[in-house]
Protein backbone atom coordinates (compact mmCIF):
# COMPACT_ATOMS: atom_id res chain seq x y z
CA UNK A 1 0.00 0.00 0.00
CA UNK A 2 1.22 3.94 -1.08
CA UNK A 3 2.96 5.62 1.96
CA UNK A 4 0.93 8.34 3.24
CA UNK A 5 1.96 12.15 4.42
CA UNK A 6 0.12 12.71 7.85
CA UNK A 7 0.90 15.29 10.52
CA UNK A 8 -0.10 13.80 13.86
CA UNK A 9 -0.50 16.37 16.72
CA UNK A 10 1.04 14.52 19.98
CA UNK A 11 1.52 16.74 23.47
CA UNK A 12 0.54 19.94 21.66
CA UNK A 13 3.67 19.03 18.58
CA UNK A 14 2.83 18.54 14.97
CA UNK A 15 4.78 15.68 13.88
CA UNK A 16 4.62 14.93 10.06
CA UNK A 17 5.05 11.16 9.30
CA UNK A 18 5.30 9.06 6.11
CA UNK A 19 3.60 5.94 6.77
CA UNK A 20 1.69 3.26 5.58
CA UNK A 21 -2.18 3.33 6.00
CA UNK A 22 -2.70 0.76 7.91
CA UNK A 23 -0.23 1.86 10.61
CA UNK A 24 -1.71 1.29 14.37
CA UNK A 25 -1.54 4.83 16.22
CA UNK A 26 0.57 3.00 18.83
CA UNK A 27 3.31 2.12 16.04
CA UNK A 28 3.03 5.73 15.03
CA UNK A 29 3.55 7.11 18.63
CA UNK A 30 5.79 4.42 19.29
CA UNK A 31 8.22 3.40 16.57
CA UNK A 32 7.69 6.89 14.08
CA UNK A 33 7.53 9.31 16.81
CA UNK A 34 9.89 7.66 19.54
CA UNK A 35 7.54 8.30 22.80
CA UNK A 36 7.35 4.96 24.31
CA UNK A 37 5.64 5.67 27.66
CA UNK A 38 3.11 4.17 26.05
CA UNK A 39 3.03 0.31 25.69
CA UNK A 40 1.85 -2.43 23.28
CA UNK A 41 0.77 -5.31 25.20
CA UNK A 42 -2.09 -7.76 23.29
CA UNK A 43 -2.89 -5.90 20.18
CA UNK A 44 -6.02 -7.54 20.74
CA UNK A 45 -7.80 -4.03 22.53
CA UNK A 46 -7.52 -6.42 25.24
CA UNK A 47 -4.98 -4.98 28.23
CA UNK A 48 -5.30 -1.39 28.01
CA UNK A 49 -2.04 -0.55 27.98
CA UNK A 50 -1.91 0.94 24.88
CA UNK A 51 -4.34 3.67 26.37
CA UNK A 52 -3.76 7.65 25.09
CA UNK A 53 -6.04 10.26 25.34
CA UNK A 54 -7.60 11.52 21.97
CA UNK A 55 -9.25 15.00 22.59
CA UNK A 56 -9.34 14.32 26.17
CA UNK A 57 -11.15 10.99 26.24
CA UNK A 58 -8.98 7.81 26.36
CA UNK A 59 -8.47 5.43 23.48
CA UNK A 60 -6.87 1.89 23.25
CA UNK A 61 -4.08 3.00 20.51
CA UNK A 62 -3.75 -0.36 19.25
CA UNK A 63 -7.79 0.19 18.35
CA UNK A 64 -6.80 3.04 15.60
CA UNK A 65 -5.25 3.52 12.84
CA UNK A 66 -2.60 6.81 12.63
CA UNK A 67 -4.77 7.98 10.15
CA UNK A 68 -7.98 8.24 11.89
CA UNK A 69 -6.36 10.25 14.59
CA UNK A 70 -5.32 12.99 12.14
CA UNK A 71 -6.64 16.34 13.50
CA UNK A 72 -7.31 15.12 16.95
CA UNK A 73 -5.33 16.57 19.86
CA UNK A 74 -3.66 13.00 21.14
CA UNK A 75 -1.48 12.92 24.74
CA UNK A 76 0.35 10.45 25.83
CA UNK A 77 1.55 10.00 29.34
CA UNK A 78 4.53 12.24 28.65
CA UNK A 79 2.10 14.48 27.95
CA UNK A 80 0.55 14.45 31.49
CA UNK A 81 3.58 16.58 33.35
CA UNK A 82 3.42 20.41 32.72
CA UNK A 83 6.54 23.04 32.82
CA UNK A 84 8.79 19.32 34.79
CA UNK A 85 6.09 18.76 37.03
CA UNK A 86 4.14 15.45 37.41
CA UNK A 87 0.60 16.07 36.78
CA UNK A 88 -1.87 14.93 40.07
CA UNK A 89 -2.60 11.84 38.88
CA UNK A 90 0.80 10.81 38.08
CA UNK A 91 1.51 11.99 42.21
CA UNK A 92 -1.09 9.71 43.60
CA UNK A 93 0.10 7.41 41.77
CA UNK A 94 3.57 7.62 43.53
CA UNK A 95 2.00 7.97 46.53
CA UNK A 96 -0.35 5.26 46.88
CA UNK A 97 2.17 2.97 45.02
CA UNK A 98 -0.14 1.94 42.29
CA UNK A 99 2.17 0.25 40.35
CA UNK A 100 4.65 -2.50 40.74
CA UNK A 101 6.19 -3.77 37.21
CA UNK A 102 4.79 -0.31 35.97
CA UNK A 103 3.61 -2.21 32.65
CA UNK A 104 0.01 -1.15 32.93
CA UNK A 105 0.84 2.67 34.60
CA UNK A 106 0.69 4.26 31.32
CA UNK A 107 -2.50 3.18 30.10
CA UNK A 108 -3.67 3.30 33.34
CA UNK A 109 -3.08 7.16 34.00
CA UNK A 110 -4.11 8.08 30.45
CA UNK A 111 -7.91 5.98 31.61
CA UNK A 112 -7.69 7.93 35.04
CA UNK A 113 -7.11 11.00 33.83
CA UNK A 114 -9.72 10.91 30.80
CA UNK A 115 -12.39 9.61 33.58
CA UNK A 116 -11.23 12.82 35.53
CA UNK A 117 -11.61 15.04 32.84
CA UNK A 118 -15.47 13.53 32.37
CA UNK A 119 -16.34 12.75 36.10
CA UNK A 120 -13.92 15.07 38.17
CA UNK A 121 -15.72 13.34 41.58
CA UNK A 122 -16.28 9.70 40.82
CA UNK A 123 -17.69 7.15 43.06
CA UNK A 124 -15.59 4.24 43.82
CA UNK A 125 -17.47 2.07 41.74
CA UNK A 126 -17.14 5.10 38.54
CA UNK A 127 -13.42 4.49 39.29
CA UNK A 128 -13.61 0.97 38.83
CA UNK A 129 -15.72 0.90 35.85
CA UNK A 130 -13.53 3.88 34.17
CA UNK A 131 -10.09 1.96 34.34
CA UNK A 132 -12.05 -1.82 33.81
CA UNK A 133 -10.48 -1.74 30.25
CA UNK A 134 -7.20 -1.77 31.76
CA UNK A 135 -5.79 -5.13 33.41
CA UNK A 136 -3.22 -4.84 36.02
CA UNK A 137 -1.54 -8.09 36.87
CA UNK A 138 0.63 -6.96 39.54
CA UNK A 139 -1.50 -4.24 41.89
CA UNK A 140 -4.78 -6.09 43.03
CA UNK A 141 -6.17 -2.36 41.91
CA UNK A 142 -7.19 -1.30 45.36
CA UNK A 143 -4.23 1.26 45.34
CA UNK A 144 -4.83 2.63 41.80
CA UNK A 145 -8.76 3.57 43.03
CA UNK A 146 -7.22 5.31 45.97
CA UNK A 147 -4.79 7.18 43.90
CA UNK A 148 -7.36 8.13 41.74
CA UNK A 149 -10.40 9.13 44.88
CA UNK A 150 -7.32 10.87 45.70
CA UNK A 151 -7.12 13.65 43.03
CA UNK A 152 -11.17 13.60 43.25
CA UNK A 153 -10.78 14.10 46.60
CA UNK A 154 -8.59 17.94 45.67
CA UNK A 155 -5.42 16.34 47.28
CA UNK A 156 -3.45 17.01 44.35
CA UNK A 157 -3.36 20.48 42.79
CA UNK A 158 -2.64 21.11 39.20
CA UNK A 159 -0.11 23.07 37.79
CA UNK A 160 -1.48 25.96 35.47
CA UNK A 161 0.93 26.49 32.88
S1 LIG B 1 -2.06 -3.27 23.24
FE1 LIG B 1 -3.86 -2.12 22.95
S2 LIG B 1 -5.27 -2.95 24.35
FE2 LIG B 1 -3.52 -4.20 24.59
S1 LIG C 1 1.90 -2.68 37.68
FE1 LIG C 1 2.41 -4.54 36.66
S2 LIG C 1 0.80 -4.83 35.27
FE2 LIG C 1 0.15 -3.16 36.48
Amino acid sequence: MEKRLITLNVNGIDYELYINPKTLLVEAIRDYIGLTGTKRGCDTVSCGACTVMIDGMSVKSCAVLAVQAEGYKITTVEGLEKDGKLAPVQEAFLDEGAYQCGFCTAGMLMSAQALLNENPNPTEWEIREGIEGNICRCTGYNSIVRAIQAVAKGKYMEVKS
